[in-house]
């Protein structure tokens, strides 16, 4: 892939803007710690940094629980500056290309090292590359090239377990169909799939590509079935995408079907990646990070790219 990487292009002393991924969940640091190198390099070259970044999904309005500025002291020792959560201002989901002009103003060059952001269309992702010389981060490059070993060749059969709540992940799971063998559904996603997420997952066919678990009473965490049938899926594969909590894990008695999964996932011996907020939280709660071939900054954004093998914010960065 015909990436421009930071190395092609003259950072010395210029104003660099960071689009980072600094949409934290909790107190897990994985993502901070993915744009370290990046910082590291411009530092090293004299750069003066600004980092942009959203957190959440304030809808374009100030919300003070979903501030930036707190994370003010981790960029202190790159004497970088972080600017206050993008999505306060309805320009960047909008993609406004006035917004866009005055994110330019912050700098010189642009630096694309928010590899989970990169499937929206934003204006810090796809309008202000157009405005400035811009470049890859070193993770972005590292996220590109490992997902890419996903695609090339996998070693079949091919599985990806999907969970989480966010509805958008319905899409991707019906893109990655003709690419998987087979594809776990649990979290909240079930609930989309109307009657078919009500039969049995027992009575869900062997030879279906398509396994949507069964949900306990409340819809927080899914049933002891499905975990079982999701276990048996596991030990079969040899390629495995685990994407999202199967259940409300940060509450007391809904951990049990993330947590069977996530372990079975990272014992198996299977190629395994997993990558997103959410799932971030859990490898590192169960401290499971390095039983992972990769762990990917990315839970939508890795999922899009190993649809599309692309993201709107690849694209940008290659024009
Ligand atoms: C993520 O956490 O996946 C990214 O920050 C993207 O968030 P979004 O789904 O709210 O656009």
């Amino acid at each position: 892939m015909n990436l421009p990487k930071l190395t092609d292009i003259d950072v010395s002393g210029k104003r660099v803007i960071v689009r980072a991924d600094l949409d934290i969940v909790g107190s897990e640091n994985y993502r901070l710690d993915a744009i370290t190198p990046t910082l590291d390099f411009l530092f090293n070259k004299a750069s003066k940094i600004t980092v942009i970044g959203h957190k959440g999904r304030p809808g374009g309005v100030y919300d003070e629980g979903l501030s930036t500025k707190g994370l003010q002291p981790f960029f202190d020792k790159w004497r970088a500056k972080v600017e206050e959560n993008l999505r306060f201002d309805p320009g960047e989901e909008a993609n406004d290309p006035e917004f866009a002009k005055k994110l330019a103003s912050l700098g010189d060059v642009y630096i694309n090292e928010a590899f989970a952001s990169s499937h929206r269309d934003s204006a810090s992702i796809t309008s202000l590359p157009k405005l400035l010389p811009h470049a890859a981060g070193i993770r972005f490059a590292q996220e590109v090239e490992n997902l890419n070993k996903v695609l090339e060749d996998p070693k079949r059969p091919v599985l990806f377990i999907i969970g989480g709540s966010k509805d958008d992940k319905v899409d991707y799971i019906k893109s990655l169909e003709p690419f998987a063998d087979k594809i776990l559904v649990g979290g909240r996603l079930p609930e989309y799939y109307g009657d078919r997420a009500l039969e049995s997952v027992r009575e869900q066919k062997e030879g279906d590509k398509l396994v949507i678990a069964n949900l306990v009473q409340d819809k927080e965490d899914i049933t002891l079935n499905s975990i079982e049938r999701f276990e048996k899926e596991i030990g079969k594969a040899k390629t495995i995408v685990l994407a999202g909590p199967m259940g409300k894990y940060e509450v007391e008695g809904h951990m049990q079907g993330t947590e069977r999964v996530f372990r079975a996932v990272a014992n198996s011996n299977a190629y395994k990646v997993t990558g997103g907020g959410d799932s971030l939280v859990v490898i590192d709660k169960l401290s499971l990070v390095q039983k992972f071939d990769w762990v990917s900054v990315g839970g939508g954004a890795m999922l899009e790219f190993l649809s599309k093998k692309t993201l709107p914010g690849i694209e940008a960065l290659k024009q």
